[in-house]
C-alpha cells in the first residue's frame, strides 16, 4: 500500500467508530477492540512506509567530490595558502633542518615580556620606538617577536643545564601603531631566533644567518653587519645581505634584513641563566620583507589587503 492508500483506509476506519452507538450494548466492546486493532495495524504500516520514503529521498553524497558549478557560483575558485604563510613555512623548514625548535608567538602579550624582560626598564626612551598598541586592560599586542625571548629561555633552560643548548625560532604576528605606507604596515610577520650555549659566538650567529639567507634565496650571498641599538643585545647590529643576483642584484646593493646581537647579560639573568657561564645570540626580522624581495613586490600593504587578484598570483 502507498502512504496515500493507508491514510485513506485510516480515515475510513475512523468513520466506523460512529457505528458503535448503533450496536446492541453487548457487541460494542468486541467491535471497538476490533477497530482499535485495525487502526494500530494501519498506523504501524504508515510509519514504516513514511520511513522508507524518507530514506529513499536522502541521496548519498560524496563530501570530498569537487563542487559542481551552478548559477549562484558560476566559477568555482580554488583557494590557496597566503603567500606569507608559504614563505614563513620555507623559513621554518630551513631552521628546523639546522636543528632549531619552533614555538609560536602570542597575539596579545604584556608589559613584562614586551619590555622589562628585554632590559627596557620603566621610562627607557627606546620603549617609544616600538609604537605599541595597548588594550583598555593594559595588554600589549606584541610589537616584535622578541617578546618571546624570555619564554624561550625559561622553557629550554633545562636543556642547557643538561649540557645542551637553547636553539629556538619563534614566528609571530606583530603590531605597530604606525602610519601605513608602501613600506610600513600596522600588522606584519616576524621570526625571532634565540641561541644559547656555553660558548656561543658572534661568528656562529653570522654563520646561521648567512646560511638562512643562502638557503632561502637559493644562491651564495655576501652578508655584512652595521652597528645598531637594541636594549636586549650587546653588541647590537643590523644584518645586511647583498642583493641576490637572481633578483637583479649586480653585487653592488645591500639590503637591511634584520636586527641581531649577543644577548644582553641582563636578559639572561632575568630568565635565570647565569651570564658568566652561558652566552647567547638572538635575531629577529620581518617575513614580509623576505617575501617582497623574493617576488619583487614594492608595496607591503598587499599582504593584509585581502585582494584576491593579488593573492591569486601565488
Ligand atoms: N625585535 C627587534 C625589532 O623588531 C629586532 C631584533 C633585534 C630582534 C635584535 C632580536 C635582536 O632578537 O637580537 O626591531
Amino acid at each position: 500500500m502507498t502512504i496515500e492508500e493507508i491514510k485513506k483506509k485510516l480515515k475510513a476506519l475512523n468513520g466506523e467508530y460512529a457505528k458503535i452507538r448503533e450496536l446492541p450494548k453487548e457487541e460494542r466492546k468486541a467491535f471497538g477492540v476490533k477497530l482499535n486493532k485495525q487502526r494500530e495495524e494501519l498506523e504501524r504500516e504508515l510509519k514504516a512506509a513514511e520511513e522508507a520514503a524518507e530514506s529513499e529521498d536522502v541521496e548519498a553524497i560524496d563530501i570530498t567530490a569537487p563542487a559542481a558549478p551552478n548559477e549562484q557560483i558560476p566559477v568555482i575558485k580554488q583557494g590557496s595558502k597566503h603567500p606569507l604563510m608559504t614563505e614563513l613555512n620555507r623559513v621554518l623548514d630551513i631552521y628546523s633542518r639546522m636543528g632549531f625548535n619552533i614555538i609560536e608567538a602570542r597575539q596579545l602579550d604584556d608589559e613584562f615580556h614586551m619590555f622589562e624582560s628585554l632590559n627596557f626598564p620603566e621610562g627607557h626612551p627606546a620603549r617609544d620606538g616600538y609604537d605599541t598598541f595597548r588594550t583598555e586592560e593594559g595588554f600589549i599586542p606584541p610589537a616584535h617577536t622578541s617578546t618571546m625571548q624570555y619564554r624561550a629561555l625559561t622553557r629550554f633552560k633545562s636543556d642547557l643545564e643538561q649540557g645542551g643548548q637553547i636553539a629556538v625560532v619563534i614566528p609571530g604576528r606583530v603590531f605597530r601603531n604606525e602610519d601605513v605606507d608602501a613600506t610600513h604596515e600596522h600588522t606584519f610577520y616576524q621570526c625571532e631566533g634565540v641561541f644559547v650555549s656555553e660558548d656561543a659566538t658572534f661568528g656562529q650567529m653570522l654563520g646561521v644567518l648567512k646560511s638562512l639567507f643562502e638557503n632561502y634565496y637559493g644562491q651564495d650571498l655576501k652578508i655584512k653587519t652595521q652597528p645598531g641599538y637594541f636594549p636586549f643585545t650587546e653588541p647590537s647590529c643590523e644584518l645586511l645581505i647583498e642583493k641576490p643576483k637572481s633578483l637583479g642584484g649586480k653585487g653592488d646593493g645591500w639590503l637591511e634584513m634584520l636586527g641581531c646581537g649577543m644577548i644582553h647579560p641582563n636578559v639572561l639573568k632575568t630568565a635565570g641563566i647565569d651570564p658568566e657561564r652561558y652566552k647567547g645570540f638572538a635575531w629577529g626580522g620581518g617575513i614580509d620583507r623576505l617575501a617582497m624581495l623574493k617576488y619583487g613586490l614594492n608595496d607591503v600593504r598587499y599582504f593584509e589587503s585581502g585582494k584576491l587578484e593579488f593573492l591569486e598570483e601565488f
